[in-house]
């Protein structure tokens, strides 16, 4: 399970022992904890627990066995992300969440249905897509007159609830050349906004594909692949783009709400005189016990922020004018228990996870301010 603490261990005790010792209750308690050197299971699983917050999960998801997440997530994840998950072009993804089921029903007809439970009532739905996977036509069936068909997606509806002759609802429709293969994707934002205010109302979808002239395709010729006869990489997928409002603290409140109780800095207890810089911080996925459920990435590189602010604070400590201000009334003595500034991330960046969820679903998703991009005397 939990193996080492190198995670936990020396530069991220610094992190909370120096600049965020005030920041949060909960990181007061494990510094307390962590300064009676009582690197006990029950510290080390509060600090985790409160890690899993910070990714917005009550428990780590559990997943049964080895599962491959759609080449789709896999696709976008590369996109959006680095080799480290730290995000390439923040302006990409419109939300900050990507959520990816697949069908439920696995009907031999043109039916699909997608159990949306795990998606919070909260979240936001930007944009939902139905992506099937169109297969190359039997060969015996290639010579045919048809060359294009229209491929119609319709949202099912419940005749008795809605009081309504009308037994579904056309979402998308659009003209699909009859010869090719590959991957069609369908705009259905409509029906998932609608099966998200009233859950009962899933009753899936229905494709029907017809010829120019309106009449009935036949359906050995237009095959979609199905999640029960074909590969899973061809699954019929639902994929929504979603924003969970979380947007945490400003890179304002951090270093501000770290200033009030601050301990002795490291650096002078050891005796050196570092100035303030930007030092690695590993936070290995492995080593945490997660890498069952996360995908990417195997851990990221966090970086932390070390050293001393002293008068005088030159233009590389990157200082506030607040911060100045400061180290001068420290250097002067002026007034008694003011300190030198501190030393915090002055640039923050964010990072993407692709991860299986409590449905082992795959999702990516976005989180704000997790990786120090520089340091700076405040
Ligand atoms: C600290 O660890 C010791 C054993 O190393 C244990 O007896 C004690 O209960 C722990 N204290 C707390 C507060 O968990
Ligand atoms: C959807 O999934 C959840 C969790 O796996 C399950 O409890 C629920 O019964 C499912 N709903 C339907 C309609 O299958
Ligand atoms: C359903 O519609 C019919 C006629 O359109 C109406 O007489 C009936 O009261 C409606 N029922 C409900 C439950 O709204």
């Amino acid at each position: 399970m939990i193996k080492g603490t190198k995670w936990l261990s020396a530069p991220f005790l610094d992190l909370l022992k120096l600049c965020t010792a005030s920041a949060r209750p909960s990181f007061n308690y494990l510094q307390n904890r962590f300064s009676a050197e009582n690197e006990s299971e029950e510290v080390r699983s509060a600090a985790i627990k409160r890690l899993l917050e910070v990714f917005g999960m009550d428990d780590p998801p559990s997943i049964h066995g080895h599962k491959q997440p759609p080449q789709y997530m896999l696709d976008l994840y590369n996109t959006v992300a680095d080799v480290d998950g730290v995000t390439k072009d923040p302006n990409l993804l419109e939300g900050n969440t990507v959520r990816s089921f697949f069908d439920k029903m696995r009907s031999e007809q043109v039916e699909f249905s997608f159990n949306l439970s795990t998606v919070a009532k909260t979240e936001k739905i930007l944009t939902a897509e139905l992506h099937l996977f169109k297969m190359r036509p039997q060969a015996a069936l290639t010579f045919n007159r048809h060359h294009f068909c229209q491929v119609s997606v319709y949202q099912l509806l419940d005749t008795i609830k809605t009081n309504n002759t009308q037994e579904k609802k056309l979402l998308s429709s659009r003209l699909i050349p009859v010869h090719t293969s590959g991957w069609e994707v369908f705009t259905i934002t409509q029906a998932v906004r609608s099966w998200m205010v009233d859950e009962g109302s899933n009753l899936g979808l229905h494709v029907v594909v017809r010829t120019l002239g309106g009449s009935q395709m036949d359906m050995k010729l237009i095959r979609f692949a199905s999640g029960r006869n074909n590969h899973q990489s061809k699954q019929p997928m639902l994929v929504l783009f979603t924003d969970d409002g979380r947007r945490s603290t400003t890179l304002e409140s951090t270093g501000l709400s770290s200033r009030g109780t601050r301990s002795l800095d490291s650096s002078e207890e050891e005796g050196v005189s570092m100035p303030c810089q930007r030092l690695p911080l590993y936070v290995d996925f492995e080593e945490i016990g997660w890498s069952g459920w996360i995908v990417s990435p195997r851990g990221y590189n966090a970086y932390h922020c070390k050293g001393s602010c002293p008068f005088p604070l030159g233009q590389n400590m990157r200082p506030t004018n607040h911060a100045t201000v400061q180290s001068i009334i420290n250097a002067l003595k002026l007034i008694k228990g003011v300190e030198t500034p501190c030393c915090v991330p002055d640039k923050l960046f964010s990072i993407n996870l692709l991860y299986f969820d409590d449905d082992e679903n795959v999702v990516l998703k976005q989180y704000n301010d997790m990786v120090a991009g520089s340091c700076g005397c405040h």
